[in-house]
């Protein structure tokens, strides 16, 4: 399999073993950061929480090829929650709780090669964030 399918080989395992991942990364989310659960409070559904995680691992995805996708949309993210006082470090943070919870998950799976490519969309988004500030 070629390296650049390797973030995707990583998320296919997470599906495979427990399904949807998006609950214990909120609890990552939260355990760390207790206060943000408050920002979810009219979030009754769970709908805007799913959102996030599905968009966050679609612009991972891209991050991995083109990222012209993942560019605008983080861009436009980091703008409309810096507008809820969500900082750019607690944004990008999320994206580094997604590859631990993942990296849990997929435990005695986990290759150097998912490691490389994990390695490489978080400094992606780290760029992105960089310049978002500047
Ligand atoms: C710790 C990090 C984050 C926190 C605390 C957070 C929090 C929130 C909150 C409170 C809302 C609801 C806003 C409202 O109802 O007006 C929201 C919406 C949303 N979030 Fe996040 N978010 C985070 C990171 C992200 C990331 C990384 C993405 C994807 C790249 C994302 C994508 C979205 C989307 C698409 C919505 C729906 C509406 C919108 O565009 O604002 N969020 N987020």
């Amino acid at each position: 399999m070629p390296l650049d399918d390797a973030l995707a080989d990583s998320l296919d395992c997470v599906v495979e073993k427990v399904g949807n991942p998006a609950p214990r990364i909120y609890e990552r989310l939260f355990q760390t950061h207790p206060h943000l659960k408050d920002l979810f409070v009219l979030d009754r559904d769970g709908a805007v929480r799913a959102e996030m995680i599905r968009l966050s691992f679609d612009a991972l995805l891209d991050l991995e090829h083109e990222g012209h996708y993942a560019r605008g949309l983080i861009s436009t993210e980091l703008t409309t929650h810096g507008n809820h006082g969500i900082t750019p470090a607690q944004f990008a943070e999320l994206f580094d709780i997604i590859r631990d919870v993942v990296r849990e998950i997929v435990a005695e799976r986990w290759q150097e090669r998912h490691e490389q490519a994990w390695n490489r969309v978080l400094a992606r988004v780290g760029d992105l964030v960089a310049a978002h500030r500047a």
